[in-house]
């Protein structure tokens, strides 16, 4: 990074500093509850095999991006996976009249960007963008694009390779391009005024997406812990959200995201464990990261090496665990889930493990036959992941097994998932929003913690 895109960042972040901090002494504590909605199989065969197995790939492929967060993007095209994709999404509302548009609720990536401009192309994508509603800059009397000069657009690219303006300090609109592990986006850098009927934020950062790839959604709202995120942009002292029950359907249900604003002081939250978020890595400032310590399977604790427990502060990360509403399924690192695994199986001695053949097919990588046997019967043994501080997410059966008939036989499959292509690099563990399911869940970020209780989020 050049001295001089160094030196506008940290002017960027100072007076954003001093603007969210003169904010939050003349107000009084704020909250804005916005619906969260999960988004799954629009349009999609109703094939549970199918369905698993691209949710499967699907979060393994994500891995993989969020394991090499300052990647190039991979110069061959990335596997296509056309069936269902399990997120969860919020409709927020841009510009002067607003306009309103739904996004993937990601805790795992900052940048915030929507569909724009009528012309807006999706290639791959689960939605047809001639059916979703578009972000028109043009009807808005708020909407203005950001320069080169603007010291945001230096600010994008820092944190985003192949965005910003490549040199040319000019009076060109700013260009950003933002990869994830599905898909991307591309367009063109926005200041708008985001509006929650309390309260309008003017001067918000948002991209106006002209060209994307395999988006299950209209846009993203990133709520990671850099400045260009809709927390750090807002200025919010904590968020939470209690994620429904996955069904793999469609569903007009939906459960609350509140978004908190001014000091909360440090007051915990009723029957919440809490555990400190960790310090990032230097090179991986967007994540959350928690400290997790043990895996217990039943009544045993799995041995992890300590190495894959933090995260190493180098250019890799490797190692540590992060909380990901972006991912589906949980993603441990090859030696973890083997270890997983292997209590699993000793738990579970009565049952017969499925063929490697049927694994595959599933797209899970330990199921077990039980077939003759009903899936709400059978006593199966608990999964607990407990944090530093001693708070323990006692995870619902629904959380981590999953029943699959193939032909006339009945498995059950474990929903965390490994691959040997994950790279060990980056997070060694991925907590999915398959394990957040039926969890009020707490982003302090005032006081720096993870908070969590078991709860039905379903009303
Ligand atoms: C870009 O140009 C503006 C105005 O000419 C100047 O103030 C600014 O320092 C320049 N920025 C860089 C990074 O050269
Ligand atoms: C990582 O290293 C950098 C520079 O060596 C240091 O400033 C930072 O505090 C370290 N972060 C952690 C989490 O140890
Ligand atoms: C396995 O089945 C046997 C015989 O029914 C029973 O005694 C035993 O407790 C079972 N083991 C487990 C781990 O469920
Ligand atoms: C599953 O178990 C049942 C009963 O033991 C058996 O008949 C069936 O062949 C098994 N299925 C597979 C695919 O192995
Ligand atoms: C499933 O069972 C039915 C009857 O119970 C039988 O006709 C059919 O051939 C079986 N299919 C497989 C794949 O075993």
């Amino acid at each position: 990074m050049a001295a001089s895109s160094l030196l506008s960042l940290m002017f960027l972040i100072s007076t954003l500093l001093l603007a969210s901090s003169s904010l939050s002494v003349a107000l009084s504590p704020t909250t804005f509850t916005i619906p969260l909605s999960p988004i799954f199989t629009k349009n999609q065969p109703s094939d549970p095999i199918k369905t698993l197995n691209s949710l499967a790939s699907s979060s393994l492929t994500r891995a993989h991006h969020l394991k090499h967060p300052k990647s190039k993007p991979p110069l061959t095209k990335t596997k296509v996976f056309s069936h269902s994709y399990g997120g969860y999404s919020i409709s927020l509302n841009f510009g002067t009249p607003p306009q309103t548009i739904s996004f993937i609720l990601d805790t795992g990536s900052s940048p915030v960007w929507f569909p724009c401009t009528s012309q807006y192309i999706c290639i791959d994508c689960n939605i047809d963008p001639s059916k979703i509603p578009l972000f028109i800059p043009k009807l808005s009397s708020s909407s203005k694009f950001i320069d080169c000069q603007n010291p945001n657009c230096a600010r994008i690219s820092s944190s985003n390779p192949l965005s910003g303006c490549q040199g040319c300090n000019c009076s060109q609109a700013c260009p950003y391009f933002f990869q994830y592990g599905l898909g991307s986006t591309l367009g063109l850098l926005l200041s708008e005024t985001l509006d929650f009927l309390e309260k309008l934020f003017t001067n918000f950062l948002v991209g106006c997406s002209i060209f994307s790839t395999q988006q299950q959604s209209a846009g993203i709202v990133g709520f990671g812990r850099t400045p260009e995120s809709l927390p750090s942009q807002l200025g919010l002292s904590k968020f939470s959200y209690c994620l429904i029950s996955q069904r793999f359907d469609d569903t007009s249900e939906s459960s609350d995201l509140v978004l908190y604003r001014g000091s909360s002081s440090d007051a915990r939250t009723p029957g919440l464990g809490y555990t400190a978020f960790r310090k990032n890595p230097s090179f991986i400032p967007e994540y959350y990261y928690v400290d997790l310590l043990k895996v217990i399977v039943g009544s045993k604790s799995v041995n992890i090496p300590y190495k894959y427990l933090v995260p190493e502060n180098n250019t890799n990360g490797n190692g540590g665990t992060i909380v990901d509403s972006g991912t589906t399924l949980t993603i441990m690192e090859k030696p973890i889930f083997d270890a997983v695994a292997t209590a699993f199986e000793a738990e579970m001695v009565n049952f017969t493990r499925a063929s490697a053949y049927v694994e595959a097919l599933i797209g899970l990588n330990l199921c077990f036959n039980i077939t003759g046997l009903k899936f709400e019967k059978i006593i199966f043994p608990e999964l607990t992941f407990e944090f530093k501080g001693g708070a323990k997410l006692e995870l619902p059966v629904v959380n981590y097994f999953v029943p699959v008939d193939v032909g006339n036989s009945s498995f059950v499959c474990l929903t965390l998932v490994t691959d040997s292509t994950v790279d060990s690099v980056g997070p060694a563990i991925i907590l999915g929003n398959t394990q957040q399911q039926n969890f009020y869940v707490e982003f302090d970020l005032e006081n720096d913690r993870f908070g969590f209780r078991k709860q039905n989020c379903n009303k």
